[in-house]
């Protein structure tokens, strides 16, 4: 069924003055924000150090990560560390997450097929970013293909046109307002589930590397 209405957010969900990440993952358990949570197995919340220095950004959990309960933990979660790894960032100082805290997917025969977030998902599940980024307070975020573009830069991001760039966020995103959090630097790259797609896997993978490499520098 197409719903039309508008979810109401997460924000209700959010309290309003947490003190750690401890704090939102067990509120965001609870959250009701838009119609994902109904299918999904649970809310799969980020990951990492409390002080980390780059924050990853990616777009919902996957089937596997549905089923864990922890973000980048499938076949995108492997490929992600090995690239973080060839890039030389330390991954003690990572923390990573999804725009879209459910899995979104179309049942076909059984199976559970990924479908991407819409735009009101991924206005709706924004709060918990907001909540994760005043807590984490990162020198970087890497965004991690288009949905994560979208949520945190505006709906006319796209990859091709921004990777590999360290930009000012959220001054460049379209409503910076949307984010009142600290100044920091952003870098977009593609998704690691991108370069598992893609025809030319070692030149997609070899790319991803790159940007990750700049993005290593720049908290260096
Ligand atoms: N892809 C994502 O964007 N996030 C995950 O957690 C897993 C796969
Ligand atoms: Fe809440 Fe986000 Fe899940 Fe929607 S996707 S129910 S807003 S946590």
């Amino acid at each position: 069924m197409q719903r039309t209405d508008a979810p109401i957010g997460a924000q209700q969900w959010v309290p309003p003055h947490p003190r750690s990440i401890d704090e939102l993952k067990p509120a965001a358990a609870d959250c009701h924000g838009c119609e994902l949570y109904e299918n999904a197995t649970q809310t799969v919340f980020g990951r990492g150090a409390p002080h980390a220095k780059i924050v990853f950004v990616g777009e919902q959990p996957g089937d596997v990560e549905d089923r864990h309960g922890l973000p980048f933990v499938g076949p995108a979660g492997r490929l992600l560390r090995d690239a973080v790894d060839d890039a030389g960032i330390d991954p003690a100082e990572l923390y990573i997450t999804n725009a879209v805290k459910h899995f979104r997917f179309e049942l076909r025969g059984g199976r559970r097929i990924h479908q991407n977030p819409g735009p009101a998902h991924i206005t709706a599940c924004r709060p918990w970013l907001v909540s994760e980024f005043s807590l984490l307070k990162p020198k970087l975020v890497v965004i991690l293909g288009a949905t994560a573009g979208k949520a945190l830069l505006g709906p006319s991001f796209r990859v091709t046109r921004s990777r590999g760039q360290l930009m000012p966020w959220p001054a460049s995103a379209q409503h910076p307002e949307d984010f009142p959090v600290a100044e920091i630097q952003a870098i977009a790259t593609i998704h690691p589930s991108a370069v598992l797609r893609a025809d030319d896997r070692e030149t997609a993978y070899r790319g991803l590397v790159d940007d990750l490499r700049v993005a290593a520098a720049a908290v260096a």
